[in-house]
């Protein structure tokens, strides 16, 4: 296929999405897609489709696909359904654990036998301990409540397998997020009213369904894999800062970038560390796949401190650097000086000067030919929006990307909890394609 079909398809994506790509609750996120509510993940089928266009249009014959904000994975497992090896990078211990169960799931880990050993487990613990202590538990635990999220504890860590028992901690964190005391409707820890709060009853009987959904999901995504005749795609997940993280290519690889950096700092926009924080502290450290899981966790705002803009010390020199090389970023900028918005002005350059690091990290480490696919978002910071999807064309473009098409998604208001410091809503995401040849 030319350069010229493969613009061709894209745009036809652009003036006609597919209905797939409006569909929203369970249908949205089938088979390991649905495993752990993540937030602001992407569209599978969306970025599935994408994929597919850029494979029949590829260069060289292999391929990787890399995605240095892979969250809970949402590409990764589109790439393992494809059969495409994989590197995906995250700075967050859980997104990493996350990841790391999908693949064994890939990999044919006994998944019915970990769900045997934790229910039967658990069925014959009768013992009233809390097992772990953490700054404030009492405040997002109940007492009761604490006892029966030992006792799963207890009972997944009796699962020998590694791969198997962090598909049990998957589940085990989705049922912390429903069943603590932080409110499920925002992603900032953020007390439930005292009428709301979950009966400790329910902690047994959440993770029991989770646990038979998740059954049934990995069922689904074995089927959809099938047996494959090819061997197995190899994934190497990085639990690291995507600005340095250790990156390999074959000589022969064609690189497929497809990713969602965050809307911003975690602090102003999404705070993946506080969502991620209460279900950290009860997983042993052992089983997460970094060795930094420990720091990450040590209070509530840590994970958060070290994420893309996790600070504005430095932030002037950034700002001054990205504005040399971004029109967009520095319109911003001009514009945000008229306003009193120091802090907000700092927060946003410092964000920006970062993940342009990640982006000059992610092509120094790479100068064969590639295909980047970025979602993003406009956030609004200082009263004014800051144009991140324009700023994205300027930085990739003076990389040597081109941008081929941008493709306009309006996200579902009802299950956006992005209000940033401003209280605006992000409503559209932009996906575009861009070709270094
Ligand atoms: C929009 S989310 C990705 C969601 C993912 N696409 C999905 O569908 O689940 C952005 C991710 O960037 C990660 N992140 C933030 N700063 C990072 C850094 N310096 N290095 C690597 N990952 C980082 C966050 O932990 C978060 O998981």
């Amino acid at each position: 296929m030319t350069k010229t079909t493969l613009r061709r398809r894209l745009r036809t994506l652009e003036t006609r999405p597919p209905n797939a790509w409006r569909e929203t609750g369970s249908n949205a996120r089938p088979n390991l897609h649905g495993l752990l509510r993540y937030p602001a993940m992407m569209v599978p089928c969306m970025q599935g489709d994408i994929i597919d266009i850029i494979l029949d249009h590829k260069s060289q014959p292999s391929c990787r696909i890399l995605d240095p904000f892979v969250g809970s994975g949402t590409v990764m497992t589109e790439a393992l359904i494809r059969d495409l090896d994989f590197t995906g990078v995250d700075i967050n211990p859980l997104a990493a654990l996350v990841c790391e169960a999908k693949v064994a799931i890939d990999a044919g880990a006994d998944i019915e036998g970990a769900a045997q050993t934790v229910l039967s487990a658990l069925r014959s613990d009768i013992y009233d301990a809390i097992d772990v202590e953490f700054p404030g538990i009492n405040k997002w635990f109940d007492d009761e409540s604490a006892v029966n999220f030992s006792r799963l504890r207890r009972a997944i860590s009796q699962v020998e397998d590694k791969g198997a028992r962090r598909v049990m901690w998957t589940v085990f964190a989705e049922t912390v997020r429903l069943c603590s005391n932080s409110r499920t409707s925002t992603y900032k820890l953020h007390i439930r009213a005292s009428g709301d709060h979950v009966d400790a009853n329910q902690v047994l009987l959440t993770f029991d369904t989770n646990l038979r959904q998740s059954l049934m999901r990995v069922r689904e995504y074995r089927e959809l894999i099938g047996t494959r005749k090819t061997k197995r795609p190899l994934v190497r997940i990085i639990c690291g800062d995507a600005r340095k993280a250790p990156l390999k290519w074959n000589i022969s690889d064609h690189q497929i970038l497809v990713t969602s950096p965050p809307y911003g700092d975690n602090q102003t926009t999404i705070p993946y560390g506080q969502f991620s924080y209460l279900a950290m502290r009860w997983i042993p450290e052992d089983d997460f796949p970094s060795s930094d899981a420990k720091r990450l966790m040590a209070n509530t705002n840590a994970l958060d401190a070290v994420s893309l803009g996790g600070t504005v010390r430095g932030a002037e020199e950034k700002e001054t650097a990205v504005r040399a090389t971004s029109q967009h970023f520095d319109a911003f900028v001009r514009e945000a000086e008229r306003t009193d918005r120091k802090l907000a002005i700092r927060k946003v350059s410092s964000f920006i000067g970062d993940f342009a690091d990640v982006l000059n990290h992610m092509r120094s480490s790479w100068a064969g030919t590639a295909h980047w696919v970025l979602t993003t978002g406009n956030r609004t910071a200082a009263g004014l929006t800051v144009p991140f999807d324009a700023i994205c064309k300027d930085l990739v473009t003076k990389l040597g990307g081109k941008p081929i098409t941008s493709l306009h998604r309006q996200l579902p208001n009802k299950r956006m909890p992005l209000r940033n410091s401003q209280g605006a809503m992000i409503t559209t995401e932009t996906t575009t394609v861009f070709e270094f040849s």
